[in-house]
């Protein structure tokens, strides 16, 4: 069975009713590529209105969650919520959480096995910083962030990973698809090696990083990139050209 192109849309702090209602709207009218699944990251204070908006058929995911179901953790979510809203998807360990807001590998893994116990569907994000790639240490990095989401995960077919270099997020830096098919080829590899062979064959494994209508072709057409991470041109109608990129 072939692994399904996925798209996800990263709003990251972004959004408001009024522009999230122009996004709904560019989204309903499409048209989209059915072979696609799509699914958007959102704010949390709008989780249930973007689920209330959009087609059934386009998920909905909080852009992080805590590791617990209830309790004294000021300012957090937690997997219920989010179901609790209609939502059944989670990104988590976005580099935005793991570089600015200085989560671990370890909380990062811990916060994927919760979410997976309690029936969401996740999207783990690993990635190198450029002093990481120019040190030549891109794959030491991605295999460390990835065992520690990889010894937490039961189900994979509920986890799609994101490749995200962080020198490409947000700076219309993309990696040139030999180098992002280079390392989705290694993290393939070592889900071979390290859970199974049907893992490395059924797992998608997304590009993230300055995704946009002009390059998304030719990334998609990469054997081992199985969609996008979108974060700047998913506010954008382009979205919908990078949801299309395989049509
Ligand atoms: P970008 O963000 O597409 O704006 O580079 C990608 C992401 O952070 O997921």
């Amino acid at each position: 069975m072939g692994r399904k192109f996925f798209v996800g849309g990263n709003w990251k702090m972004n959004g408001t009713k009024e522009s999230i209602d122009k996004i709904v709207d560019f989204l309903t009218k499409g048209p989209l590529d059915p072979n696609t699944e799509v699914v958007v990251g959102v704010s949390p204070c709008y989780l249930e209105y973007v689920r209330s908006k959009l087609p059934q058929t386009i998920g909905v995911a909080a852009q992080n969650c805590y590791k617990a179901d209830s309790g004294a953790f000021t300012g957090e979510i937690c997997p219920a919520m989010i179901k609790d809203c209609g939502c059944e998807w989670v990104i988590l360990g976005h580099s935005e959480r793991r570089n600015v807001f200085g989560e671990t590998d370890q909380l990062i893994g811990e916060k994927v096995g919760f979410a997976l116990k309690q029936g969401l569907k996740v999207v783990p994000c690993i990635g190198e910083q450029l002093e990481e790639r120019e040190a030549g240490k891109t794959t030491e990095v991605c295999f460390r962030q990835l065992k520690a989401i990889a010894d937490n995960v039961s189900d994979w077919s509920k986890v799609v990973i994101a490749y995200e270099p962080v020198w490409a997020i947000g700076t219309g830096k993309t990696a040139s698809p030999e180098q992002a098919q280079e390392v989705h080829a290694a993290i393939r590899n070592w889900l071979a090696e390290n859970v199974s062979a049907e893992v490395a064959e059924s797992t998608r494994i997304l590009y993230g990083g300055s995704v946009s209508a002009g390059n998304c072709r030719e990334l998609a057409a990469c054997p081992d990139i199985d969609g996008s991470l979108v974060g700047g041109a998913s506010l954008k109608p382009d979205f919908v050209q990078i949801i299309n990129a395989t049509q």
